[in-house]
């Protein structure tokens, strides 16, 4: 794949507004600075996600994922660096020079990639058949249009027609360059046992299946033959890409519909999603046939905790549906259900009827989840038939007890009594039990086995001076990780902001960064980071000054602009308000202080986290999750307050923060000397070499010396001097 040039790089990654990049995949509401929703990239109910629009940033508090905006779409669409920003240029709008991909291109390609891609050929290729190919608008298109179906929803929803050859699609793609081996693993094609490749898809109208990337993962084929010994719908099969439980038809077309609806309808096919969709109820999505797995509750979850699920009246479904229902209720989710009218379904009622009539009918016939299931199990159980009533109770007491919700889980129990006649603390009891039993499960499934943990020393008994020495340095390395990280942190986080003034010999002043110093330090004792990925990440830190130099006298400049602005305005003000001269000296003192204030703070804004907003885009995988990461802890540290409950962060105390990491980590590197030199003593003393054991005592005396001094100097309270 072709690379992007770094300016169009660039322009992407200061275009993408990671609150918009998130909200296309997670329902986010505004909680105080930051954003908050249900995390895409584990199951859970209460929302631990966590969107910062002001540093371009997100993580899950819980299961610790998250990144910039190009990181998240990589870790959500599982695509490469290129893909992800071609994501996002895709999203904005931006241009992108894109060339065709040579077959070599192609093969380097991630195989995820290049079946993405070759999917979106198809999509192309079966659309163009639809619109422009004679029997494709003869057959394919006229079959949609006498389903009452409007070019504006096969437009939406991307329909399409396959030719009834069994080449048309194949001969395409390879002409095109896709491999065969791509097309068989795509689905798009089968072979014969002769070993001839034939497309799957014939005669068929297409339902393109987007994951809510609005990338194609699958497709639908429904036959337009009435004679029931051809299948009515071929689907492509599971592969990387598709994973039928983990997808839900519509739901790329409807994310939007379902957070302003806060609700999300459910139905079983496609052209049950389309013809609402068309109708304008665009917040529906379709199970396709199947009963809904877990993935696809949570995928719901995400924009909505309001599901209303739409039964055809034949009753034969219902019963055996109900089961799956419980998920949603264990989900956290408000279920309801609406049956239809006899012998309609969601397509049929759709076509029939005008958008007013179905927002009626929808009013008048949604019923509570659990109150529908009282009344289709009671149905069949005569009055008089107490075991049969008994079970019914049973039954629904198992779906209230899955329910998570303390509160909304007793009002049920409530309403069921009532509507069942039944004792509410014998079903508050019951409901009890259950979550005993399920908490039981849980935990019996969750138990840890320690079958395999006896065979690790087999290595580290392992003799040979090449494991030996490597055990060491990485002990070495483990030592002094969490130190080398302290700093580092404080080199992402702060690195370009500045921390002090030096005067050199000739007097004149130089103001130091937070980098500068650290790097100084460092040099001093030459020293520098022994973790591989730290010290990466340390080189990539020091290699934006120059871009933080150019971009920070183009802020300089643009920040000069509007204090200039602010000065005219303020010294009007005070030439028409001061009648003295003392008072107007005083009100620019006034206005020249707090300009100086204004103008300090925006650069000091810029400053921040200049480096890690940069390198958490990084193309560089440990580079970016490590910078992510550095910043991300902003929001857990705790603040100060001191006793004037003043609150002070830690960027308020970095002339103290910084040297103290920095001196911490020396101290830490000389520990781990002195035990090194204790051990080697141990040996020399084992081999009675007494010349040796004396030249390491004085080795260690002088260490000791050190360490005694940085002991004191850590100990006090650094003062360093401040602007
Ligand atoms: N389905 C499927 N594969 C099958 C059968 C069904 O994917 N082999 C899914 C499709 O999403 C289909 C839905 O189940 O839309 C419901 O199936 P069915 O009721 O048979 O089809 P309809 O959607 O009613 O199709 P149509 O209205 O075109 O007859
Ligand atoms: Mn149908």
């Amino acid at each position: 794949m072709r690379r992007i040039d770094p300016e169009t790089v660039r322009k992407i990654l200061d275009t993408a507004d990671i609150v918009e990049v998130v909200s296309d995949f997670v329902n986010l509401k505004r909680r105080g600075a930051n954003y908050m929703g249900l995390c895409p990239f584990h199951n859970e109910r209460t929302p631990s996600f966590s969107v910062s629009k002001a540093k371009g940033y997100c993580k899950c508090f819980s299961c610790g994922k998250g990144g910039s905006a190009v990181g998240f779409i990589m870790e959500h669409e599982q695509l490469g660096y290129g893909e992800a920003l071609r994501w996002l240029a895709n999203k904005y709008g931006i241009e992108v020079a894109e060339e065709e991909m040579t077959p070599e291109q192609m093969e380097a390609a991630t195989e995820r990639e290049s079946m993405l891609a070759l999917n979106d050929f198809a999509l192309r290729h079966f659309e163009h058949n639809i619109t422009e190919n004679p029997d494709g608008r003869a057959i394919g298109l006229s079959y949609f249009r006498e389903r009452g179906i409007t070019d504006a929803a096969i437009k939406r929803f991307r329909l399409g027609y396959a030719l009834d050859r069994w080449d048309a699609l194949l001969s395409d793609a390879l002409n095109k360059g896709y491999s065969e081996k791509l097309l068989l693993d795509t689905g798009l094609c089968g072979k014969s046992e002769r070993g001839q490749l034939f497309d799957r898809f014939r005669g068929r109208v297409i339902y393109p299946v987007f994951a809510l990337s609005g990338k194609v993962v699958a497709f639908g084929g429904r036959t337009l033959r009435k004679d029931k010994d051809v299948s009515k719908y071929v689907n492509s099969p599971e592969s990387v890409i598709y994973h039928k439980s983990n997808q839900l038809y519509g739901l790329y077309q409807a994310r939007r519909a379902i957070v302003s609806a806060d609700k999300c309808i459910l139905v079983e096919g496609y052209m049950d999603v389309i013809s609402m969709s068309q109708r304008g109820m665009e917040n529906v999505v379709a199970s396709s046939g199947t009963s809904l797995t877990d993935g696809q509750i949570s995928l719901i979850h995400r924009f909505t905790e309001n599901v209303t699920v739409i039964y055809d009246s034949d009753a034969a479904g219902i019963k055996a549906s109900l089961r799956g229902i419980d998920m949603l209720l264990a989900e956290g989710l408000n279920i309801k259900v609406m049956l239809l009218p006899d012998g309609e379904d969601p397509d049929s009622f759709a076509q029939a009827h005008t958008l007013e009539q179905i927002q009626a009918y929808m009013a008048e016939h949604e019923t509570d989840f659990l109150r529908f299931k009282t009344q289709v199990l009671l149905k069949d159980v005569a009055a008089n038939d107490p075991i049969g009533r008994s079970r019914v109770i049973t039954d629904i007491v198992r779906s209230i007890s899955v329910i998570p919700n303390d509160v909304t889980r007793n009002e049920y129990v409530k309403e069921c009594s009532r509507l069942l006649g039944a004792n509410e603390d014998t079903l508050a009891l019951q409901v009890a039990k259950f979550r005993a039993q399920a908490a039981d499960v849980k935990a019996g499934r969750t138990r840890p086995t320690n079958e395999n943990s006896g065979d690790e020393s087999a290595i580290v008994t392992d003799s040979s001076l090449i494991k030996r020495e490597t055990a060491i340095s990485s002990d070495r390395m483990a030592y002094l990780r969490p130190y080398e990280l302290a700093t580092l942190r404080l080199v992402l986080k702060y690195g370009m902001i500045h921390l002090c003034d030096v005067t050199d010999n000739e007097g004149n002043i130089m103001p130091v960064r937070v980098i500068d110093f650290i790097d100084s330090e460092l040099a001093q004792d030459d020293m520098t980071f022994c973790n591989a990925d730290l010290l990466n990440a340390y080189n990539a830190a020091m290699g934006l000054t120059d871009q933080w130099r150019h971009e920070r006298a183009a802020k300089e400049a643009e920040v000069e602009e509007i204090m200039n602005r602010h000065r005219e305005e303020g010294v009007k003000r005070i030439m028409n308000e001061a009648t003295t001269l003392a008072q107007t000296k005083k009100l620019e003192d006034e206005l020249g202080a707090e300009i100086e204030n204004m103008r300090n703070s925006m650069l000091d804004e810029f400053d921040e986290l200049f480096i890690s907003r940069l390198l958490a885009s990084d193309p560089d995988d440990t580079l970016r999750r490590l910078a992510a990461n550095m910043v991300s802890e902003k929001y857990q540290l705790s603040r100060i307050h001191t006793k004037h409950s003043k609150v002070e962060t830690e960027r308020d105390c970095l002339a103290d923060r910084v040297p103290k990491a920095v001196y911490g980590w020396k101290n830490a590197v000389l520990e781990w000397q002195e035990k090194e030199l204790r051990r080697l003593m141990t040996d020399a003393a084992a081999n009675n070499d007494s010349d040796r054991v004396n030249s390491i005592l004085t080795e260690l005396m002088e260490l000791r010396g050190k360490v005694t001094a940085l002991a004191k100097y850590l100990g006090e309270r650094i003062v360093l001097p401040r602007k």
